[in-house]
């Protein structure tokens, strides 16, 4: 893969719902981001939209408390950057501020721009505006001799029969090359690393199928609850929030044969194929749980959230056991799962490999790859070694690319700032096609109506702070993950650990 270049000149974005908590937390402050390492430059101009009558002055107030700022003379960008801003006022479903839009990027086009028109509109906007924001941006402000770029914004529906009304009311006015639907764990840096990762390193490479591996782990933990956000997470649980979308890209990137190239549609080829030969959950496989106040009383319960429905059997804790019927991993258990208000925040995958034989070693440890996509990026190796000295016992110890340590020079992007880049370059690797949808709704819709129809099961309550529902670890050796409790693990190694 080679380096892009590192302007992308004459852009205007359009940041939609840009006094929003999105633009706020995430779309700004990554547009900052790539100002301040060099990859935007005045050549660019960035429009707030949205229905608040803001000044950019008050925007700015809003926004900059989010910038980050590593070095004290970054703190002078911020000036730079806020000089590309402006801020357009009008609501979504009229033509008014759209024509006041129109004005806005053609006065910047007509002084600035040598090169066609390049506009890229963001959409950091409720789904209920989707539909009348693209259809007025095709109207008033779709750039006809240049290129339009849209990004949007997770959920693309709640179901399949939605994301299909989705697709089929923005189809008619967009190209699928002009959508770049953002799934930000696929711009974190460990989750671009994986392609990389399994096919350019011949000793995993070789390795990576149901001869060698027992078993698969993608583990999305949150230390907290929904924090008064219930209103909202009631209606979605944990299976659409996160693992629908995010867990699911990184499964598929995780188990997808190797792509002829690393042409965008290449990658996405293979990822459909995978997906194709997930085989539907099973209802009765899976472990659902809900949390409960902590053991110490001082964390609230989930149904303790005045905005949640009373007696609700919303999912936040959620473990799926999933098979991929195809001839590299027939019979491996993939275990993804998710949870809020667990024991620590952490996402990580963990391939455990099947034991050697033994005869030479009573026990011996399974080698684990885990490869921790935050915090804290690192890809480690529990690997077995000869304990240092005259003794012969074994050991379990890592092989450790952990970056703080190995990349301490390195400027990691924000996974937004980096799918922003990738779209202004028009490179869709990093970006959920139509067909990937259609085959991951397919999937979880019918668990997803099994767990909200009227029969829906009663998850199990779990306490705060924990690791989930009792039934976890079970769940766990059941799919064949083994903890290794006769070799605990200590890191760094400090402890001999004795045959
Ligand atoms: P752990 O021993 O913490 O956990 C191993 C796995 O077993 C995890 O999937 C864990 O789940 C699961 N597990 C353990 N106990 C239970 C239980 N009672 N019920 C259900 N699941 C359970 O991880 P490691 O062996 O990989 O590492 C040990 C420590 O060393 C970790 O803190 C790790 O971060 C650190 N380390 C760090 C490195 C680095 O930063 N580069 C390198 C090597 C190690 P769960 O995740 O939910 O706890
Ligand atoms: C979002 C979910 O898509 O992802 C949130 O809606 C979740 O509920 C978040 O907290 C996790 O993202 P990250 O980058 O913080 O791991």
């Amino acid at each position: 893969m080679s380096e892009p270049v590192k302007f992308v000149k004459n852009t205007v974005i359009v940041v939609f719902g840009a006094s929003g908590d999105l633009a706020k937390k995430k779309t700004f402050p990554a547009l900052f981001g790539l100002y301040r390492e060099g990859y935007l430059d005045e050549t660019t101009k960035i429009i707030g939209y949205a229905r608040s009558h803001l000044t950019v002055e008050e925007l700015r107030e809003r926004i900059e408390k989010n910038l980050k700022t590593p070095k004290e003379e970054d703190k002078k960008k911020v000036d730079g950057f806020f000089k590309m801003v402006t801020y357009v006022s009008g609501p979504y479903d009229q033509d008014d501020g759209f024509i006041r839009l129109r004005e806005e990027i053609e006065t910047f086009e007509s002084a600035k721009c040598t090169l066609e028109p390049h506009r890229l509109f963001y959409f950091a906007l409720p789904p209920s505006v989707f539909l009348p924001v693209a259809t007025n941006i095709k109207k008033l402000v779709y750039a006809e001799k240049g290129v339009t770029r849209l990004i949007v914004e997770k959920p693309f529906g709640r179901d399949l029969e939605t994301a299909r009304k989705l697709q089929a009311d923005l189809s008619p006015l967009f190209r699928e090359d002009e959508i770049f639907r953002i799934d930000h764990y696929l711009g974190k840096e460990l989750v671009k690393n994986l392609l990389v990762m399994r096919f350019g390193n011949q000793f995993l490479n070789s390795a990576w199928n149901k001869d060698n591996i027992q078993s698969i782990q993608i583990a999305f933990k949150e230390p907290f609850g929904t924090e008064g956000r219930g209103g909202y997470f009631d209606n979605i649980g944990i299976i659409r929030d996160v693992m629908q979308n995010h867990l699911l890209q990184v499964l598929t990137l995780l188990t997808m044969e190797r792509p002829v190239s690393f042409d965008p549609e290449a990658i996405r080829d293979e990822k459909v194929k995978v997906l194709k030969a997930m085989a539907p959950f099973d209802h009765k496989d899976i472990l659902i749980g809900q949390y409960d106040k902590s053991e110490d009383g001082t964390k609230p319960s989930y149904l303790d959230d005045e905005t949640v429905k009373p007696g609700s059997k919303c999912v936040t804790f959620a473990a799926l056991a999933f098979q991929i019927e195809n001839e590299r991993w027939s019979g491996v258990p993939i275990i993804m799962r998710a949870g809020k208000a667990l024991n620590e925040g952490k996402v990580e995958i963990r391939l455990q490999y099947k034991a050697v034989a033994s005869g030479v070693f009573n026990t011996i440890p399974h080698n684990e790859l885990v490869i921790r996509i935050q915090p804290n990026e690192a890809v480690y190796m529990k690997f077995n070694s000869k304990t240092p000295g005259l003794s012969n016992a074994t050991q379990v110890t890592d092989l450790d690319l952990t970056y703080s340590s190995r990349y301490k020079d390195f400027w990691i992007p924000e996974a937004y700032e980096a799918l922003i880049r990738d779209a202004m370059l028009g490179d869709h690797s990093n970006f959920v096609r139509d067909d990937e949808l259609e085959v991951s709704w397919s999937l979880f819709t019918p668990l997803l109506n099994y767990l909200e129809g009227e029969n829906a099961p009663q998850p199990e309550l779990y306490p705060y702070g924990s690791r989930g529902p009792k039934g976890l670890r079970d769940y766990l050796a059941k799919h064949n993950y083994i903890i290794e409790e006769k070799h605990p693990y200590t890191w760094p190694v400090t402890t001999p650990n004795e045959e």
